[in-house]
């Protein structure tokens, strides 16, 4: 046995083969499941649905759709930064970092971070941290492509995840953390994230975020309410996946997709909206609940930024910023940071 698995007792530790393991956290299991969480987000005056509910296989699929959408300008925009980076990154990097994930991706985005890795490296670790096991699959595409790879991957939460790599060697970290899902945090939780994530970090450790920008109000809502009506797909989909796990009735032609930018708040706010007086009943939450006609549930924020509230954002949490990279459009911004 070794140090590592003396030391994380929380985790089981699984080895596919020399190039890919994981470490599962035991403490997940007793998060609420599925089900209790709905019966108290949807069981009360003022409903919501918290947005990585959205990511069954059907809405990651919509997921990625979204993100060749011609509106949706996030994903493009922010892979034409990274492309940008590919000689100036790796002035920050050197033979002993390793790459550190928040959200597991197999994505383009990834990959171009990879490329950078590996042409510098003569094996290059990364460690995606995620939640759901989704990892292992993405991990097998990526060990498919890269030779020089070792995989590492923590199913647990961002900041168990982050906890765990604390402990586990003294080699650097960057860590990544793309696509403005910052932004779906409130304000404080989001503070807190990156509380967390700068008291795992070492000195000489690096983070990288991606965050979406503050724009003319009509570039933001057609992003989040497209012509071919992916979006809300995306939206309603949530509903079918709460039909299909845990026995409720709700009929997705009684609701429609409703997206709103909020300019004092910065955000996008996408809501469900009850096209009737309805009752749908949602049996293995124990629920049976009355919708109003024009009632909302509230599925997702997505918060926008200026480029002070990002220096204020990541300074206010201890960070000091290396660089901030932005597109021609200054649409989308990617901020390197290190720890003070
Ligand atoms: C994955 C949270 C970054 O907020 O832009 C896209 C999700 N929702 N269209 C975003 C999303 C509707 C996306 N994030």
């Amino acid at each position: 046995m070794n140090d590592l698995t003396q030391n994380n007792l929380n985790y089981k530790k699984y080895v596919v083969d020399s190039k890919l393991r994981y470490f599962k956290s035991h403490a997940s299991k007793i998060e609420k499941t599925f089900a209790e969480e709905i019966s108290s987000t949807l069981g009360i005056d003022s409903k919501f649905i918290t947005p990585k509910f959205f990511y069954d296989k059907k809405g990651s699929e919509l997921f990625e759709k979204i993100c060749t959408l011609p509106e949706y300008y996030p994903t493009r925009t922010e892979i034409g930064i990274l492309k940008s980076l590919r000689t100036e990154l790796p002035c920050y990097l050197d033979e002993s970092f390793r790459l550190v994930e928040l959200g597991s991706g197999a994505s383009v985005k990834t990959r171009l971070i990879l490329d950078m890795f590996t042409s510098l490296q003569n094996t290059t670790e990364y460690f995606p941290i995620d939640i759901s096991e989704i990892l292992t699959e993405s991990s097998e595409i990526l060990l498919n492509d890269y030779d020089n790879l070792r995989i590492t991957g923590i199913i647990d939460t961002y900041e168990g995840g982050l906890e765990f790599l604390k402990n586990y060697s003294d080699k650097k970290n960057l860590i990544l953390f793309l696509g403005s899902s910052f932004g779906n945090f409130s304000p404080i939780d989001g503070r807190k994230l990156l509380q967390t994530i700068n008291s795992t970090m070492k000195p000489g450790d690096l983070f990288l975020i991606g965050l979406d920008l503050v724009k003319d109000i009509r570039i933001l809502e057609s992003a989040y309410d497209d012509s071919q009506g992916v979006t809300a797909q995306f939206n309603l989909n949530v509903l079918s996946r709460i039909n299909d796990e845990l026995d409720a009735d709700f009929d997705l032609n009684n609701f429609s997709h409703h997206s709103v930018y909020n300019v004092e708040h910065q955000r996008i706010e996408m809501y469900l909206k009850s096209l009737l007086r309805q009752t749908v009943v949602v049996s293995k939450s124990n629920l049976s609940m009355n919708l109003e006609k024009n009632e909302l549930i509230h599925t997702e924020y997505s918060h926008k930024y200026s480029l002070d509230q990002i220096r204020e954002l990541l300074e206010g949490a201890g960070f000091v910023i290396n660089h901030i990279w932005l597109d021609e459009k200054k649409y989308f911004s990617l901020t390197l940071v290190s720890k003070v």
